[in-house]
């Protein structure tokens, strides 16, 4: 069923109800087909057990309308009226004539159906009909994985699964069923996108484009044989290092025609290739930026070379000053990307796609929402996430993001604002809806590797699972979403179940409590950024500071007195941000440097916020090491094993996080605890 690792949420015994069923599938198609390899394969693995129903007796039928209308024309026309407007990757399930069916207009809508029916079984087939479709047009996947475990950041980067699954020794790996796999399990959960390789992009994976194009071309038949598009991340100065020109501006004709015969040669090779990611000007990647020119003026060249191609460009927002002096107040990493990105608003060409992280910074425990979500209104734009745990954890600690991402997608980024009369908040942008922008959606940096497990720490699974559903329905619950993946996880394990549920639903939030408070962010040890280290980037050039001293602590992005970041948001925003009393306690370090004895909203002083956070983070881990006992005997050895494992290393890790910050903050401030708890 799976080649050589654990199943996660795709266990062959939610394909039984399929099977006793007498699934037919109708037409030849590679998406077809590979719906028939996934029946047969669960077939080969678990018997239909008495009970379920016969072949025969109530068939189910999975069939795009064309192929339906070839063979049961009666049907075909019943249904039509129900696949009216429905996009691509939408299908619909109906009963008629004693038949249940499965339909969609396009294959990918079909695949995409067959593996709700996995998910969610047969109750869907209940007299009524019933449309689905996603409502992010674009849900992507980036692996940042490298060619070889010697690049700078190793196989793969801000990884914590083990290596990659694609690469090895310089090579792509040549047994392809872990790939397979993956794509299996990508497609469960509705992703329609991935790009191969690190956003970094060093000499071996430039080379991807050329020395390893067939390769490429295998790996992203197996994706598209799942619905999934794959992209390739590209090196900006790629004319240069392997094309031989002297230079990568591109407004030269000859870097221009570069990049166009370079695509050419690709898409011929690689039929089933979405296009490029691009990481340029950022973190000492070459970019426009060289020869003067714009972010604009970059992609748009790029986009002319896919056009032909139908190919797209997704162009990288994390833009920023990465040689910082700490001593320089008015330069603000965080206004980074709106400084640079807004005044281009327009300038894109239709088949660019800006792609924005979550926040200004870095993927922290917490920050606001990028200014430049809802800001641009006239580019296409995708929302970057982070499923790999980097600043939370690195899959050591269990943290369940997907509360984290809703917060996000449920920000309002203006308020009603009548120029956006579809809605703003960040699942409308995502949704294309707020600016009718024909490409939107969200992408994310991978966590799996080749642990058996796929994600390190097995309830990572939770992450990868939840971000596919949020990015099918960004209105769906966490919660509902964390029961589901657990029942799908865990099935005949209700204990198990509930425990993991009760353990995983707070997690986030237990994780903020034990590390940097109140939305400063960082306080990470330098370089691998797991683990405290208070003063770890406080005189660093990364732009990542929080300007404790004796009198207080944060830092001051106020129009009035700061680096004037909160004036890129909207209203009602900017007032908030802008306001010590307004703004919400759990950014307030993130916009203002306050003194310790500040009293937040909640009616304490920030000082003793800082402690009792962190008391109450590590009585927390404690318990969810306690309710995991509960259960644990009730999971094969291996898995309790690796789970208690990790478990035990977080509530290690969460004790030296407290301790770190109480102490360094009680030194600092001079207050003493009001409960008079051990701070060392
Ligand atoms: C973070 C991360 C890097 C990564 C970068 C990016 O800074 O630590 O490893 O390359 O983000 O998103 O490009």
């Amino acid at each position: 069923w799976f080649s050589t690792s654990d199943s996660c949420w795709l266990r062959p015994q939610h394909v039984l109800p399929l099977l006793g069923h007498g699934p037919q599938v109708l037409g030849d198609g590679r998406l077809q087909t590979t719906i028939r390899e996934e029946l047969a394969a669960a077939a080969a693995e678990v018997a239909p057990g008495p009970g379920t129903t016969k072949p025969g007796e109530h068939a189910l039928l999975l069939a795009t309308h064309e192929d339906l209308a070839l063979t049961h024309p009666g049907m075909a026309a019943a249904v039509e009226p129900a696949l009216v407007g429905l996009g691509p990757e939408g299908y619909v399930t109906t009963t008629h004539a004693g038949t249940d069916l499965l339909t969609a207009a396009d294959a990918r809508g079909l695949l995409h159906g067959f593996y709700a029916l996995l998910r969610d079984g047969l109750a869907v087939f209940d007299g009524s009909t019933r449309r689905e479709e996603p409502t992010c047009p674009v849900r992507m996947v980036n692996q940042w994985d490298n060619l070889s475990a010697d690049a700078p950041m190793g196989s793969v980067e801000r990884g914590y699964s083990g290596d990659s699954i694609f690469y090895a020794d310089g090579a792509v790996v040549q047994d392809r069923r872990r790939v397979k796999d993956y794509a299996r399990l990508l497609a469960s959960v509705g992703i329609n996108a991935l790009s191969l390789n690190n956003v970094n992009v060093h000499g071996p994976e430039t080379r991807l484009m050329t020395d390893h194009v067939q390769d490429v071309a295998d790996l992203a038949r197996t994706f598209a044989d799942h619905g999934i598009a794959t992209y390739l991340s590209i090196n900006y100065a790629a004319p240069i290092e392997i094309g031989g020109l002297g230079t990568a501006d591109p407004l030269d004709p000859q870097v221009r025609q570069w990049w166009v015969q370079a695509s050419e040669a690709l898409f011929a090779q690689v039929p089933d290739l979405g296009g490029y990611l691009v990481k340029a000007d950022s973190e000492n990647r070459p970019g426009p930026f060289t020869y003067g020119r714009t972010h604009a003026d970059g992609a748009n060249m790029l986009a002319e070379a896919l056009r032909p191609h139908g190919g797209t460009v997704f162009w990288r927002c994390f833009v920023y000053d990465c040689r910082q002096d700490w001593r320089d107040r008015r330069t603000d990493r965080a206004r980074a990307a709106y400084d640079h990105f807004m005044p281009l608003d327009g300038e894109f060409a239709d088949n660019v796609v800006l792609q924005v992280k979550n926040g200004p910074m870095d993927f922290q425990v917490r920050e606001p929402v990028s200014p430049l979500l809802g800001g641009l209104e006239r580019t296409n734009v995708v929302m970057e996430l982070q499923i790999a745990q980097e600043y939370t954890g690195q899959q050591k600690h269990a943290c369940y993001l997907a509360p984290q991402w809703k917060q996000v997608l449920d920000f309002d980024t203006r308020s009603a604002d009548p120029r956006a009369p579809s809605g703003a908040a960040v699942r409308d942008v995502v949704a294309g809806r707020t600016f009718a922008r024909p490409v939107a959606g969200v992408a994310a940096v991978s966590n799996i590797g080749d642990d058996v497990y796929w994600t390190g720490h097995p309830w990572a699974q939770a992450n990868l699972y939840a971000y596919g559903r949020l990015a099918w329905d960004p209105a769906s619950d966490p919660d509902d979403l964390l029961h589901r993946w657990s029942r799908l996880t865990y099935p005949d394990l209700p204990d198990v179940q509930r425990a993991v549920v009760d353990i995983l639903a707070g997690s986030w939030l237990t994780y903020e409590r034990y590390t940097s408070p109140l939305g400063v962010g960082w306080m990470v040890e330098p370089g691998h950024h797991y683990g405290p280290s208070i003063e770890g980037y406080e005189y660093s050039a990364w732009g990542t500071y929080h300007f404790a001293d004796r009198d207080g602590v944060g830092v001051d992005r106020t129009v009035a007195t700061g680096t004037g970041y909160t004036g890129q948001y909207r209203e009602p925003w900017a007032s908030v941000y802008e306001s010590v009393d307004r703004c919400p306690d759990e950014l307030l370090l993130f916009f203002h440097h306050v003194p310790y004895g500040h009293e937040l909203a909640s009616g304490r002083t920030v000082i003793q916020h800082i402690y009792d956070t962190h008391f109450q983070g590590v009585e927390e881990v404690q318990a969810m090491v306690a309710r995991w006992e509960q259960v644990a005997d009730q999971v094969d050895g291996a898995l309790a094993e690796r789970v208690s494992g990790r478990l035990a290393e977080q509530l290690r890790s969460a004790r030296e996080w407290r301790d770190q910050v109480n102490t360094y903050f009680r030194r600092a401030s001079g207050v003493d605890d009001a409960r008079g708890r051990t701070i060392y």
